[in-house]
């Protein structure tokens, strides 16, 4: 089965959309029911296909799981096995994160190996390196990583960059080590502050979230928590580009935590997009009928997030002159840049820079989806393009997009899906 979205493009968008639970904070925050057995209620997860699929490994450890209305609960009182399969595991990098979960909850673990990846490299190794530090003995046989450990004892850990799931699984693992850990350049993505305070809800002593260094008291023992998961930010940000695609749009972008996007609002402000506060968690979107070009550099948090970087050439292939977007996290991050070519783009990439150069009319064309975020800015693409569009390999945006198609549907998108047999 292969499913596609096909767009009819250049239909004026208008009308609400309301951004849900982060992805990236759900991901960890499940894994971090492995550190104390017991029932979590955990609000506003959204319903998207690495959420489902991490819930599926956490049953294959023992764990039991239900959709209620708005939360979903989770029971860890009966995991037993630290085995992570690797037919679930291979389909989401973010299975490495059992790796601290399951080190700090059972001190032992076998987590495959995180292979190759559509966006870079992608290794593992910090993770490696600090789980070891923390007393964690580690072999990798048969492609996975073999971990036990007699005692976790806190440690000094450096990492040579600030790494957003490394910084996680320290965290999970350093909460139940004897002793003091201390992460030094450590990751201060909002989703790894939001793990940092579910870990000290569930009694971890940590201090230091959001700025370089984190320091971890650790625990005997943590308890279950019920927590609500933070909005997502990238998908935020990329409805605040769907707004600003063409002048007709008129969308409202709901449940929005502004202090998680100030850089992203800057440049859409810089590009010459208005955003208006409609209430404490809202913004309206509005372009006018020019769009400045400008630079980019994707960074760690509090700087560009590399996760917004395709929306936002998208929106650049409509600036009238030169824009310049720098890839700096992930060193294959373009490959989009090739389908977006084909539906009229002038975008140039040399080493890790693409150069966009605008205004360019975009016409409907098949289009492929090489990674998630790439996949959603391709259907952005389709939307402002004239046209038919039809995007493939949509599996990959539905991995963290909950209802995306019904939410563009409801501005007025003209957006259907189909399902080939192949
Ligand atoms: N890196 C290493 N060694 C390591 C770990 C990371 O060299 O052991 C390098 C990576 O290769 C990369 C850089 O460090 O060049 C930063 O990667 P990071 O580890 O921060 O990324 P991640 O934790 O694997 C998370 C998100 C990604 C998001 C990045 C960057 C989750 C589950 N994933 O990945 O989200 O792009 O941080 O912000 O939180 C997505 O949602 O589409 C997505 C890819």
């Amino acid at each position: 089965m292969e499913r596609k979205y096909i767009i009819k493009g250049r239909k004026p968008l208008k009308g609400e959309i309301e951004v849900s639970g982060a992805k990236n904070a759900s991901l960890p925050a499940i894994c971090a029911t492995l550190l104390a057995p017991g029932l979590y209620k955990l609000k506003n997860v959204p319903k998207v296909r690495d959420v489902f699929n991490m819930l599926k490994i956490m049953e294959s450890l023992g764990a039991t799981y239900e959709f209620k209305k708005d939360y979903v609960e989770i029971n860890t009182e009966k995991v037993e096995s630290v085995f992570i399969p690797y037919e679930l595991a291979s389909q989401m990098r973010a299975s490495i994160l059992f790796l601290g979960a399951l080190v700090g909850g059972f001190k032992s673990a076998i987590v495959p190996m995180p292979g190759g990846c559509a966006i870079g490299k992608r290794p593992v190794d910090f993770h490696i390196k600090g789980i070891s530090q923390l007393g964690g003995n580690i072999q990798l046989e048969k492609g996975n990583l073999v971990v036990s450990a007699k005692k976790l004892k806190g440690t000094q850990i450096v990492l040579d960059f600030p790494s957003v799931t490394a910084t996680e699984n320290l965290m999970m693992a350093a909460c139940l080590a004897e002793g003091e850990t201390i992460i030094k350049n450590s990751a201060k993505e909002p989703e790894v502050i939001f793990l940092g305070e579910m870990l000290k809800k569930m009694g971890a002593e940590i201090k230091g979230l959001g700025e370089d260094t984190i320091y971890i008291k650790g625990k005997k023992k943590l308890k279950p928590v019920n927590i609500e998961i933070i909005p997502d930010r990238i998908e935020a940000g990329t409805y605040l580009v769907l707004g600003a695609l063409m002048e007709e749009n008129e969308v409202v972008v709901k449940n929005i935590k502004k202090e998680h996007l100030k850089t992203p609002i800057l440049k859409l402000e810089e590009i010459g997009i208005t955003l208006e506060d409609v209430g404490k968690d809202a913004l309206r979107v509005k372009r006018g009928r020019i769009l400045n070009p400008v630079k980019i550099i994707t960074a760690p948090y509090p700087g560009f997030p590399t996760d917004l970087q395709p929306f936002f050439t998208i929106l650049l292939t409509q600036a009238e002159g030169i824009s310049f977007i720098t890839e700096n996290i992930f060193e294959n991050r373009f490959l989009y840049v090739y389908e977006l070519k084909r539906m009229g783009a002038e975008i140039e990439v040399e080493n890790r820079t693409a150069i966009i150069k605008g205004p360019t009319p975009l016409m409907g064309s098949p289009v492929k989806a090489t990674d998630l975020r790439a996949g959603a800015a391709l259907v952005l693409a389709g939307l402002m393009a004239e046209n038919t569009t039809t995007v493939y390999n949509v599996e990959f945006i539905e991995r963290g997009y909950e209802n995306f198609v019904e939410k563009l549907l409801s501005l007025g998108a003209d957006i259907k899906v189909e399902e080939d047999e192949s």
